[in-house]
């Protein structure tokens, strides 16, 4: 299997003057990178620059062998990389749960029974069938995490880009999540980057990226990179 993402010394830049300073890495496909770091590191920005949300200043940037930085490649690219915000109030299109969750298989084409049946596995995933009819506006924010899960499940791209999903979630609930991520990746072939925070998601990925002030200052096996992380902060602290 070859690398899916291929970013090469990938610089941006915000007005406010906060960029990705060069970040280079490959992407395996069908493995699971968690992506962590301070808050206001650049992680949602990388997530962002993926899909061609943010564009790019320097560097070279493909997914699934197109090249982001050519805009006529976006739609086939966001066909086969799907994100999840951080904010589900910014992911949400419908007024009604099933509706959003089926907007994604909506605008691939595909028959109206595929479409169904995709969105009723997804929620069932979840957990969120009892939702189906329900107003968005009336569920919780983890509520709404799981449905901006579900939509992404239904849509089933090759790249799946998860900007912490679980932040609004309980821990029961949280478990459940890591579960189906492994089960995407182990038995799908689904390549999954999730961000996140949390030590228990980061520990269970195959390979971390520890991004800091627009850099990726580290990258590999979890528990390696997180205790030079740690040991870091311990010098930093004894320093001051
Ligand atoms: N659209 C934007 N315009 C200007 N600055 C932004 C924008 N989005 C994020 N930023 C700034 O860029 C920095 C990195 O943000 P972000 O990528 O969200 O970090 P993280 O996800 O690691 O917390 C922060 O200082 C943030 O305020
Ligand atoms: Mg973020």
């Amino acid at each position: 299997m070859g690398a899916v993402i291929k970013a090469q010394n990938i610089s941006t830049s915000y007005r406010t003057g906060f960029g990705l300073k060069e970040i280079s890495f490959e992407i395996e496909e069908g493995s699971f990178v968690c992506i962590t770091g301070p808050n206001g590191g650049g992680k949602s920005t990388l997530a962002k620059v993926l899909n061609g949300l943010v564009p790019l200043e320097g560097g070279s940037l493909e997914v699934c062998g197109l090249d982001v930085s050519d805009v006529h490649n976006l739609p086939e690219i966001r066909k086969n990389l799907g994100l999840v915000f951080q904010n589900p109030d910014n992911q949400i299109v419908s007024v009604i749960v099933e509706e959003d969750v089926a907007f994604g298989p909506c605008n691939l084409g595909l028959p109206l029974d595929e479409v169904k049946k995709r969105t009723a596995r997804a929620l069932e995933m979840v957990g969120m069938t009892e939702y189906a009819a329900s107003a968005v506006s009336s569920l919780s924010g983890g509520q709404k995490q799981l449905v901006c899960l579900a939509g992404i499940l239904a849509f089933r791209p090759k790249i799946m880009v998860l900007d912490e999903i679980t932040s609004m979630i309980d821990p029961v609930e949280r478990n459940k999540i890591l579960q189906i991520i492994k089960g995407l990746v182990e038995e799908q072939g689904i390549t999954v980057l999730l961000i996140s925070h949390r030590f228990s998601e980061c520990l269970a990925a195959d390979r971390l990226l520890y991004i800091e002030n627009g850099s990726l200052v580290a990258d590999g096996n979890p528990r390696q990179v997180l205790s030079a992380a740690l040991n870091e902060d311990e010098g930093r602290k004894s320093n001051a």
